[in-house]
């Protein structure tokens, strides 16, 4: 196999500028360079990355720990993550805590032990071991989509990234009060998550901003997953007095929310008007085709990566919560017409205060409600 004297010999350079190529670590003359990498490439030469974190004590990987991978939102954050990585010289070493904080501080003990140079994490609804161990282990880290109470006992502070959740939440709620609607329902998160926290207030916002009342009963916990949800509209439909329409609180809840709906024969918009949290790839195959707010998934992941790299870099300077805006995508399921309802990414004005300018994580105020608008009433229909 190769050695780094041997490039050096081929290239006519010193073993020290084959280092300085290889890590980037002081400038090389570019035809210096070429010579090195043209070396490189012709002996075949493989750098052993586990000699070099031996003296530097960096091993440039990165931990990655979020639950549920398979989820198409995760998984979006993920390639985010890997391709934002591999840009600045890093690899990935991935974990999936499923939402227990047993699991998790398991996961994150391995990557720890694995020696990443720091982590980037989307803490369970009780992160207080995880906490402790980065705490103890003074570990680098950054947490994402879901925030921790900075002023948690023992949390140090963080780096956080995450998506807006309460102000397009509401922007869907007032934009199905638009529509007629004064029985709104939301089918939420597992509660324990800020995301969860965070759209159950932006529902209560739009619900005020529409002047509707809250009726506690219509918002039916999910527990983040399909089937959760699927139990969770059950529930909503089997009050005395249903909601004409249904907020589901992520892509999963969705799925679950449609088949509960499917299964009692109800359609959608026609028995029953429906708005999701979450856009996925196939939503607009659905008829109809799903009303949603669009969360930057990929760029949550990069920029959850620029933060924990910057921190490695400047490991005192301030800490940073980053918020970024989510996108309303405007089709049919909400209730409004077929016709010009077109993918979107102006988003539906929060609620409060107006914005003078079109904000994009928020639903454009809603179609022109009926003049004479009589509440929408649940009723049988053909599940479409
Ligand atoms: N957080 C935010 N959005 C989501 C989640 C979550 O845990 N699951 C699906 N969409």
């Amino acid at each position: 196999m190769a050695t780094m004297a041997d490039v050096a010999r081929s290239a006519g350079v010193s073993v020290a500028t084959v280092s300085h190529v290889l890590n980037g670590t002081r400038p090389v003359l570019p035809h210096t360079r070429q010579a090195v990498l043209d070396a490189i490439d012709e002996l075949g030469y493989t750098p052993n990355t586990l000699a070099r974190s031996l003296v530097t004590s960096r091993t440039r990987s990165i931990g990655l720990a979020v639950s549920a991978i398979s989820n198409p939102y995760f998984t979006e954050i993920l390639q985010g993550v890997e391709a934002s990585a591999l840009e600045r010289g890093y690899g990935l070493l991935i974990a999936d805590p499923h939402d227990d904080p047993r699991h998790e501080r398991k996961a994150v003990q391995l990557l720890h032990e694995r020696r990443v140079d720091g982590m980037i994490v989307a803490p369970s609804a009780d992160p207080s071991d995880l906490l402790a161990y980065l705490g103890r282990h003074d570990v680098p880290a950054v947490f994402l989509d879901r925030l921790v109470d900075a002023s948690a006992d023992r949390a140090p502070r963080y780096d956080q990234v995450c998506a807006e959740n309460a102000a397009p939440t509401a922007g869907l709620v007032t934009h199905l009060a638009g529509l007629g609607h004064r029985r709104i329902a939301l089918v939420a998160g597992l509660p324990g998550l800020s995301t969860t926290g965070e759209r159950i207030s932006g529902y209560r916002s739009g619900l005020a901003a529409a002047g509707l009342p809250h009726d506690e009963r219509l918002v039916a916990h999910g527990d983040s997953e399909a089937a959760g949800a699927e139990r969770a509209t059950a529930a909503l439909l089997a009050l005395a007095d249903p909601p004409t329409a249904l907020v589901t609180a992520n892509n999963a809840m969705t799925i679950g929310a449609l088949r509960a709906l499917r299964d009692r024969g109800l359609s959608v918009p026609g028995d029953i008007a429906l708005c999701c949290f979450d856009d996925f790839a196939w939503a607009d195959l659905f008829t109809p085709r799903l009303t949603a707010v669009a969360q930057p998934s990929r760029a949550l992941g990069a920029e959850a990566v620029r933060l924990l790299l910057d921190r490695l870099a400047t490991p005192d300077r301030p800490t940073r919560t980053v918020r970024l805006p989510c996108a309303f995508v405007h089709r049919t399921s909400c209730g409004c017409p077929g016709d010009g309802a077109q993918p979107s990414s102006s988003q539906p004005a929060p609620p409060q205060p107006p914005p003078s300018q079109p904000d994009p994580s928020q639903p454009p105020p809603s179609q022109p409600a009926p003049s004479q608008p009589s509440p929408p009433q649940l009723r049988k229909g053909t599940a479409s």
